[in-house]
C-alpha cells in the first residue's frame, strides 16, 4: 500500500490549478444513463472514484470512448446496451457514490438493481431519502439480498410528484441528484422541496438542461422539473472542485506560504473564505491567470493568491449544508486551527462521527478535545511529525496538511484514500516546494510505519 513520507516545515510557494470537481463529475457521468446519445464531459479529474464509476457504468452498458491522449480530462460516455441494470456490491462497496446510477437507470429503463452502499469511516450512509423520493415518483422499491430493486409502474414511466427530501441532517446531495435526474423523464411535473443547494447540483441541472430537460430552481431548496419523453446527448465542462481549492487554501496558510490557485470556484466558497479570513488568511483575487490573460469574468473560475498572518487567530465553525461551511473541509480546517493562537471550536452537523483525524492529529502534538459532534482545538506553537493513519478521503488531506506544517518527518499510511479525491497530490505539492515521497509501505521500517 502506498504511503507518503513528508519532510515538514517548508513554506509552499507557487501556482496550482484546481481540477474539475469529483462530486460534480460522478452524478454528471451517471446522467449518461438517461440517453442513448453520447455525453461528453470536460475537466474530469483522473481520480480513483472516477475510474471506479467508469467501471460500473461499463457494466451497465454505458461505455467510455477511447480517451484522446492530448485531452485526458475529456470523458466521452455513451449508453449502447441496457440489458444489464445491476450495480454490483463489489463496486458499490468501494465507492458509495455508485448509488447515483439508481435514479437515471430507473427513469430510462424502468428498472434498476443497485447494491445498498455500506457505511464508511465518516459514519452511516443511509439512502432512505433517495428511496422515499423515487417511491414518490411511482417506483416500487424492494430490498433483497443487500440490493435495492426499483421498478417503475407498468409501462415503464415514472410520474411527477411533490417530494420532500429533508432529513435529520438537512438535505441529501446525491439523493437530490437521483430524484432530479429521474424526474427529468417522468410524466408530469415534480417539485423537490428541501433539495440540496450544493454547486454540484446546479452543475448537474446545467448538464440535464443541455440534454433537453426542463428544470427550474437548481441551487435553491425548491427544484421544479417538467418531465420530457427523452433526453439527447450533450457536451459539458465540470465545475472546479471547491473542496480541492479549499484544501490548498488551508495548506498555504498552514505552511505560512504564498500560493496562487487557478480555476478556483470562489463564488461557491463564501462560507470557506469567511472562516479562513476570520482566522487571518488573506485570499486575494488576481487580475491575471497563469497565462497572464486578464482574469475571466466567470466567478466560478478565478485565480486567487493565498497568504496569511504570521499568527493565526482561533475561529468557531459549524458544518452545514451549502451555502454553509462544507463538511468536506472540516478535517482540513481542523488541522490548520491546530496552529492558531487560542481555542477554536468545530461542530460537525452533517456527519457527527467524522472525526477519525482527531486521534491522528493528536499523535502529532495537537491539543484536541472532543465532546460529541464538537471538537475544541487548543492551538499549539508547532506540530511534530509522526507516523499517522489515513482513514477517509478528507481526513487524509488533513494529515498531509499537518505533515507539511509539522517539524520533522510524517509518514501518512494508506494514502489510497487520498487518491480517491486528489490527483497525484504529492506531485502538485512538491511543485510548490514540499518534500513528499510516495513509497510502498513495505519499504519502511516498523518504526517509520508506526506499526
Ligand atoms: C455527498 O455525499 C458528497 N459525496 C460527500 O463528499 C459530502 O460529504 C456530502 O455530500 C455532504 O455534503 C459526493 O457527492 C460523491 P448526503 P452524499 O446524502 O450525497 C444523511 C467527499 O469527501 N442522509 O448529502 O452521500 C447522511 O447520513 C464525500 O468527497 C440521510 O439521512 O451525502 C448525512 O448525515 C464524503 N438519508 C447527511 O444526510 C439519506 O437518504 C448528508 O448526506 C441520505 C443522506
Amino acid at each position: 500500500m502506498d504511503t507518503f513520507v513528508i519532510e515538514g516545515g517548508r513554506r509552499l510557494e507557487g501556482r496550482v490549478t484546481v481540477n474539475g470537481a469529483k462530486n460534480a463529475a460522478l452524478p454528471l457521468m451517471a446522467a449518461a444513463l438517461l440517453t442513448n446519445e453520447p455525453v461528453t464531459l470536460r475537466d474530469v479529474a483522473p481520480l480513483a472514484d472516477i475510474r471506479n464509476l467508469q467501471r460500473l457504468l461499463a457494466e451497465l452498458g454505458c461505455h467510455k470512448a477511447e480517451a484522446d491522449p492530448a485531452q485526458p480530462a475529456v470523458v466521452k460516455l455513451q449508453t449502447t446496451d441496457e440489458s444489464c441494470s445491476h450495480a454490483r456490491y463489489e463496486i458499490v462497496r468501494t465507492m458509495r457514490a455508485g448509488i447515483c446510477v439508481l435514479g437515471p437507470m430507473l427513469a430510462k429503463r424502468g428498472e434498476a438493481k443497485v447494491s445498498m452502499p455500506g457505511g464508511c469511516s465518516i459514519g452511516d450512509r443511509p439512502v432512505d431519502l433517495h428511496l422515499r423520493g423515487l417511491a414518490a415518483l411511482g417506483a416500487r422499491i424492494t430490498l433483497r439480498g443487500g440490493d435495492i430493486i426499483a421498478e417503475a409502474p407498468a409501462g415503464g414511466r415514472l410520474h411527477g410528484a411533490k417530494v420532500f427530501l429533508g432529513g435529520p441532517f438537512g438535505s441529501t446531495v446525491l439523493g437530490t441528484a437521483n430524484v432530479m435526474s429521474a424526474a427529468t423523464l417522468a410524466e408530469g411535473i415534480t417539485i423537490i422541496e428541501s433539495a440540496a443547494c450544493e454547486p454540484e447540483i446546479v452543475d448537474l441541472a446545467d448538464l440535464l438542461m443541455k440534454m433537453g430537460a426542463q428544470i427550474e430552481g437548481a441551487g435553491s431548496p425548491r427544484i421544479t422539473v417538467y418531465g420530457v419523453k427523452e433526453l439527447k446527448g450533450a457536451d459539458h465542462r465540470v465545475i472546479p472542485d471547491r473542496i480541492e481549492a479549499g484544501t490548498y487554501m488551508c495548506i498555504a496558510a498552514a505552511t505560512n506560504g504564498n500560493i496562487t490557485i487557478d480555476n478556483c470556484p470562489l463564488d461557491a466558497m463564501m462560507s470557506v473564505t469567511d472562516r479562513l479570513e476570520a482566522a487571518g488568511v488573506h485570499i486575494r483575487r488576481m487580475g491575471h491567470n497563469r497565462q497572464g490573460d486578464p482574469a475571466p469574468e466567470d466567478p466560478m473560475r478565478v485565480s486567487v493568491k493565498v497568504t496569511c498572518d504570521r499568527i493565526l487567530r482561533p475561529v468557531e465553525v459549524t458544518t452545514q449544508p451549502h451555502p454553509g461551511f462544507p463538511t468536506d473541509l472540516q478535517a482540513q480546517l481542523m488541522a490548520l486551527l491546530c496552529l492558531a493562537e487560542g481555542n477554536s471550536v468545530i461542530t460537525e452537523k452533517i456527519f457527527p462521527e467524522r472525526f477519525l483525524h482527531v486521534a491522528e492529529l493528536s499523535r502529532m502534538g495537537a491539543h484536541l478535545f472532543r465532546q460529541g459532534p464538537t471538537v475544541i482545538i487548543s492551538g499549539v506553537r508547532r506540530l511534530v511529525g509522526a507516523p499517522v493513519m489515513a482513514s477517509d478521503l478528507r481526513a487524509s488531506a488533513s494529515l498531509v496538511l499537518a505533515g507539511l506544517a509539522a517539524e520533522g518527518t510524517t509518514v501518512v499510511n494508506r494514502v489510497y484514500h487520498l487518491d480517491r479525491g486528489y490527483e497525484r497530490m504529492e506531485e502538485k505539492l512538491n511543485m510548490l516546494g514540499a518534500a513528499i515521497e510516495r513509497v510502498d509501505d513495505k519499504s519502511l521500517t516498523d518504526d517509520q510505519r508506526g506499526g
